[in-house]
């Protein structure tokens, strides 16, 4: 038996009551020079004791995000060494739909940084796009024995002019 009161209990999925949504929030559309790599769902079982979802959870999921394209470049291991930037402009809910669409903020000699933002659809207004997250993630590429090693030269957007950088 759960020791939590009723009322911490994450709440199901359903319509949001209308006084606990962002109406305020600026509809938007999604940025058409950033790639959409992932779009997912959160659960439930992804909430805190107030029933918003986990910054944490969200963290997660950009970090996968950032990954994806960064592996595209990397070519291999990797390892995140840093998050420079994390905003939560606002919360996500049980059911939102979150869109993560992300690019390239620049490339280094071992390691390259991406930026990520997170779009929700409330699940009663698709189409309709309110930013909720922003952030940078510094992913680097690393050898077999965990150490840096360069990002290979032939996956730089314009290697093919012979310009690494
Ligand atoms: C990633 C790791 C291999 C880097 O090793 P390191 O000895 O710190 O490497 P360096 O100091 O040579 O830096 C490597 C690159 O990372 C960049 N970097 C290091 N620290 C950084 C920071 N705080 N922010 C942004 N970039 C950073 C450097 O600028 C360098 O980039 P460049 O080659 O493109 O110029 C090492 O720090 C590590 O293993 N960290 C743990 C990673 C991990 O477990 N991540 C998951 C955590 S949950």
């Amino acid at each position: 038996m759960s020791s939590l009161p009723p009322e911490s209990h994450p709440p199901a999925l359903g319509p949001i009551p209308a006084n606990t949504r962002a109406v305020d929030a600026p509809k938007v559309d999604l940025p058409a020079d950033k790639e959409l790599v992932l779009k997912v769902v959160p659960m439930p079982k992804d909430c805190n004791a107030n029933g918003d979802i986990f910054g944490g959870w969200v963290m997660a999921q950009v970090d996968i995000a950032g990954s994806i394209l960064a592996a595209r470049y990397v070519r291999g291991r990797m390892a995140t060494v840093a998050v420079n930037q994390f905003v939560f402009k606002q919360p996500v809910r049980v059911g939102d739909i979150l869109s993560f669409v992300g690019g390239v903020m620049r490339i280094g000699n071992t390691s390259i940084t991406i930026d990520v933002q997170v779009y929700a659809e409330r699940y009663d207004t698709q189409g309709q796009y309110i930013k909720v997250t922003e952030a940078a993630l510094t992913y680097v590429a690393i050898d077999a024995q965990g150490r840096p090693r360069p990002i290979p030269r032939e996956t730089r957007p314009n290697a093919a002019s012979g310009n690494a950088e």
